[in-house]
């Protein structure tokens, strides 16, 4: 132990990270080197953020998807709930409910859908949730995999943030877990990245932690991969086992235990940080599924960006990509007194207002480089 020790301390201080120290970190499992690692996380997440985080409302505006990932409640195969779509009145009522409470930002999710129908939809949304917030509202769009051209009309339209998980950088992991139907490919997914930070979104992507089958050495790549992708927000978390999904057939004799799963989900967050330094992650909703308070164990872990849900609360059962997903039961009002709580039991503060845009994409593009500006001083031609 006290070698193994030695040797993490020694990892812990310098400043390039190969594939095995990767896999030394993330595999850390005993609470005194755990320690050492959020110590190092801890430190070089202040150094870039405070102690402020940011918060993200996040508005899950239809559960309606052609995909059928196959570890996803919301596939397209699965029969067992209600579709729903909500109506363009129903989804501003949320963006006004994010900015009146002074959320930032907001992150606007829905399954995949790639008809002209939805692509109007999203601009629409995106053109008025602008509009009524004088531009003032971060948005990240998640509406999945979409043509370069849907994506440029997109962050024409007022999105300057894509959240597309690869879900695993390993292609052989990635067949595994999704149908090979030609509409599930690994290659594709990596040009949709590729493309959204072309256009000049600032880049989010993520994975899966604990799928079946993943290794160690998976995760060190997915890290690796974050930082060959240039990613500027990273949003992961573990994997959760939906009952009526094909992967959980598989999943309950191979996935590790909760515990585990749930350790490798802190690991991750921890050594991302350390590995990438100035990106934005999340501490997802998935780690409080599995820990009552995973999210703030996630923020202790390096972690700057909470993302409350803020959908209205009668379609939120029907978003469920995993079993015992929190908040649920409750609304925005609740979650919102709820998230202050457990925010000040970390010692932390809400940036509140603030955009909470990621320092890795300020230093690429100028700390006073605003995708925003030109479009705003021509918003009456605009809107
Ligand atoms: N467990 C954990 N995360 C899941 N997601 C989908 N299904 C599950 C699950 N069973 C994640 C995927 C997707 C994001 C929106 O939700 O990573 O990209």
């Amino acid at each position: 132990m006290k070698t193994l020790s030695h040797s993490i301390s020694k990892i812990l201080k310098q400043k390039s990270f190969s594939q095995e120290d990767i896999c030394i970190l993330l595999s850390i499992h005993d609470p005194a080197n755990y320690q050492l690692l959020q110590t190092k996380a801890d430190q070089i997440q202040k150094q870039y953020f405070q102690d402020t985080l940011h918060y993200r409302g996040l508005i899950e505006f239809s559960n309606i998807c052609i995909k059928d990932c196959l570890y996803c409640g919301i596939r397209k195969s699965n029969l067992d709930f209600d579709r729903y779509q909500m109506s363009l009145d129903e989804i501003m009522d949320c963006v006004k409910w994010n900015h009146e409470n002074q959320y930032g930002s907001i992150t606007l999710q829905a399954g995949e859908r790639q008809d002209p129908e939805f692509i109007e939809l999203v601009t629409t949304i995106l053109q008025r949730s602008q509009k009524i917030t004088q531009g003032k509202i971060g948005i990240t769009l998640s509406c999945g995999e979409q043509t370069k051209e849907t994506y440029e009309k997109w962050f024409e339209a007022g999105a300057h943030r894509y959240l597309l998980r690869i879900e695993t950088s390993n292609s052989e992991l990635y067949q595994k877990i999704h149908p090979q139907d030609g509409l599930h490919q690994f290659e594709k997914r990596v040009e949709c990245l590729q493309n959204i930070r072309k256009i000049g979104y600032q880049l989010g992507t993520g994975v899966m932690i604990g799928l079946p089958h993943q290794t160690i050495t998976d995760l060190a790549n997915d890290i690796l991969f974050f930082k060959r992708i240039g990613a500027h927000m990273i949003g992961m978390g573990p994997y959760i086992v939906h009952s009526s999904t094909p992967l959980a057939k598989i999943a309950n004799n191979s996935v590790k235990d909760i515990q585990h799963r749930f350790q490798l989900g802190l690991n991750m967050i921890a050594v991302t940080r350390i590995v990438l330094k100035n990106v934005n992650i999340a501490a997802t909703t998935a780690l409080q599924a599995l820990d009552p308070i995973g999210r703030e164990k996630g923020v202790e872990a390096g972690a700057n960006i909470l993302m409350p849900i803020t959908t209205t609360k009668k379609y939120r059962k029907d978003y469920q990509l995993y079993d015992n997903k929190p908040c649920i039961e409750d609304t925005s009002e609740q979650c919102k007194r709820c998230l202050m709580g457990r925010v000040s039991m970390v010692q932390r503060k809400v940036g509140f207002g603030e955009q909470g845009n990621s320092p890795s994409y300020k230093t690429e593009k100028g700390n006073y480089y605003d995708p925003f500006l030109e479009r705003r001083n021509h918003s009456t031609e605009l809107y």
